[in-house]
Formats: C-alpha cells, structure tokens, sequence
C-alpha cells in the first residue's frame, strides 16, 4: 500500500528544547489508515496534525476498545535519525490488539509507516541530552454503535512530540507509594495490554499518592496483595545481595520494550538476573539486612528511573541513600547511548530512518 502524503502547509514554530516536559507538544503531521470489516486496512495516509472528527456513538467512547503504544526517535551527532526496537513494540502492539479484538496491523507496514512520518517530521526531534522525539502509535474502534461487540471499524493513527524527561525528577531518584488498596490488573485481564482502560484504573490511586507527596505507586498482585506488579508507566527491579530481580510476565503485567532490554543487557554483562515472583515483604527484609542495593524502574516514557524511597503501609524505606545506583547508571547510560548513537548497538536493536 502506498502511503498518501499532504504536506502541512502552516507548519509550527519549534518549541524551545530547554523546557520540553512530556507530550505537550505536537508535531505538523499524523499518519492515518482506515478499517472496515470485509475491506481490512487501507487508505494510509500523512496529513496535516488536526482534530479528528467523531460522531458521538463510537464504540472506543462508550466501551474503551482501544490499544496504543510508545517509542521514540533521536537524533544522532553524526546527523542520523533512528528509531528503538520499532518492531517490538508493533508486536507488542498486535498482542494487545488479539486480547482486544482489534484487527491486527501489518508489523513491516507499520514500522514503515512511522519511519516515513519520523522523516518528514524530523526537523522537530529534538537533540539536546535527555530529549527525544516520542512516538504514539494507536488504535481506536470508531463503529458508531451502543451495542457491545468488536468494533467494525477502526482508525490506526501515529502522533509525534518532542519530549524531555517524563518524570520530573528526570533520572533523580522518584518516591513511589505501594499501592495497597487499589489493584491494576489480575491475570486473564488486561494487565499485558496496552490498552487505556489500564491506566484509567490507575489514576485514582496515583492521584492519592501525588496527594501525599510520591511520585508514583508500585502495584501489588490483585489477588493477595504481596506479589510486587509494576508502577503504572514502568516496570521494577530490584536489586538484592548482588542479584537483579525483576517481576515474571505472569499476564497482569506489561512486557516493557525496556524491561527486556535491561534484561538482555544484564545477562551481556554477567549480573545474575532472574524473573520471579517477588514480594513487598521480600524487599523490606532485605532492606533490614542491609542487602537491598538499588531499586529502578524501566520504561520507554521514563527510560530508567532510580527509585530512592518506599512508603508501604507507612514504613518508609531509603534505598541506596536515595542516590542513582551504579546498576541504574550504567544500563541508562548505556541504553540512551545506544539510542543517541554514541554507545555500540550491540544487540541490533536500531533501526536507521536516515
Ligand atoms: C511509555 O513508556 O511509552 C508509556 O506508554 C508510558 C506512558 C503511559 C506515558
């Protein structure tokens, strides 16, 4: 399929590169693509970044059938512009849709696709340390319909926004809060999906934490609350007595893009590293033995993130002084090296745009 391309006409003024945040800004251009049953995917399109007209019926408003994604474009020294692991997360991407009953997407396609969108918007990635060009692929049922069943129509859409650090702190360790009353997910659910309804689940509970002064919470398993999950935009390690642990996919967790990368990069180095159940309480006896040495979490959003606090049911724990560990630098210094171009690609994972 051959991508129609309509220039923006009245493009923007660039955003100063020093106060970015995240995902305020957009770029001049969005992809689009069409679904209908029988008919399957078509007319991809570049257009000019806009509104969307909706009438008010569509099923994504009333029943939540959506699913999204996230990665990044950066701007090498030598003038290159490459992607992370694309590939992995249109994966990911069709893995959420299967559980959503949302047609599958065509990976090679897609990724295309958002190449072409990141070329044509590339004056707007930015290249100052710690920024990003971040890129939101999504997918909405837009079948005008009350009644519950899969949609019959579906925009595929891609947005773009050039971003500094998610997290306020950037990569200054966060305090996060263990969520005990709130759950996220339970396995069967939809906790390895990307879907919105996910973190429509996890707002009132991050509302309460920011309430009493944490950046985020940490979620626990939705059956006996002991089980460590995620915190709602990454996933957690922990490191004890020389081992890096980090929660198994068990399927009320989502299997990060990051997650895996810091695995790979882990075992590369010899860290013993093992995905497992793990529990709170697991975490606050090793910190009395002294043996907890860095907690982090990983996502595409957030990168790396030094976790330097816990409040669980009022018992405050410090890790690591509350300073970025030399595990939590080492895999973000290598992980943002390897996406700017300055550390060696060791395991392929960049994908040239130009
Ligand atoms: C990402 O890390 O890309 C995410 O999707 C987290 C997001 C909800 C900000």
């Amino acid at each position: 399929m051959e991508i129609r391309i309509e220039n923006n006409l009245q493009p923007k003024a660039k955003p100063d590169p020093t106060s970015l945040g995240f995902g305020q800004i957009f770029t001049d251009h969005m992809f689009v693509m069409d679904y209908e049953e029988g008919r399957g995917w078509f007319d991809p399109r570049i257009v000019p970044y806009g509104a969307v007209p909706l009438d008010p019926s569509v099923m994504v408003l009333h029943y939540g059938q959506a699913t999204f994604e996230g990665l990044k474009a950066y701007k090498t020294a030598a003038g290159h512009i490459q992607l992370f692991r694309p590939y992995s997360n249109m994966e990911r991407m069709n893995i959420s849709n299967d559980r959503l009953c949302i047609p599958r997407l065509d990976v090679d396609f897609a990724v295309d696709a958002i190449k072409q969108l990141v070329e044509i918007d590339q004056d707007w990635i930015p290249s100052a340390e710690g920024t990003s060009m971040y890129i939101r692929p999504f997918v909405f049922a837009c079948d005008p319909y009350l009644g519950v069943r899969p949609s019959y129509k579906y925009y595929f859409m891609v947005i773009m926004s050039p971003v500094g650090a998610y997290y306020p702190e950037g990569i200054n360790p966060v305090k996060i809060y263990v969520e005990e009353e709130y759950v996220r997910a339970v396995k069967g659910g939809l906790g390895f999906t990307k879907t919105p309804g996910n973190y429509a689940a996890s707002i009132k509970a991050q509302e309460v934490a920011h309430e009493k002064g944490y950046t985020q919470v940490l979620w626990l398993d939705g059956i006996e609350k002991k089980y460590i999950e995620e915190v709602g935009t990454m996933n957690v390690f922990f490191k004890i007595d020389g081992v890096v642990i980090t929660p198994a996919l068990e399927g009320s967790i989502l299997a990060g893009i990051t997650r895996d990368s810091t695995i790979k990069l882990l075992k590369h180095w010899g860290v013993p590293v093992e995905e497992r159940r793990l529990s709170i309480q697991e975490v606050y006896d090793a910190h009395a033995q002294g043996k907890l040495d860095e907690a982090f979490g990983t996502g595409t959003a957030a990168v790396i993130s030094p976790i330097g606090e816990l409040n669980y049911g009022g018992q405050i724990i410090s890790i690591n002084d509350g300073q970025i560990g030399p595990i939590s630098a080492k895999i973000y210094d290598t992980i943002t090296g390897i996406q700017n171009g300055t550390a060696d690609d060791i395991f392929n994972w960049i994908v040239r745009v130009k």
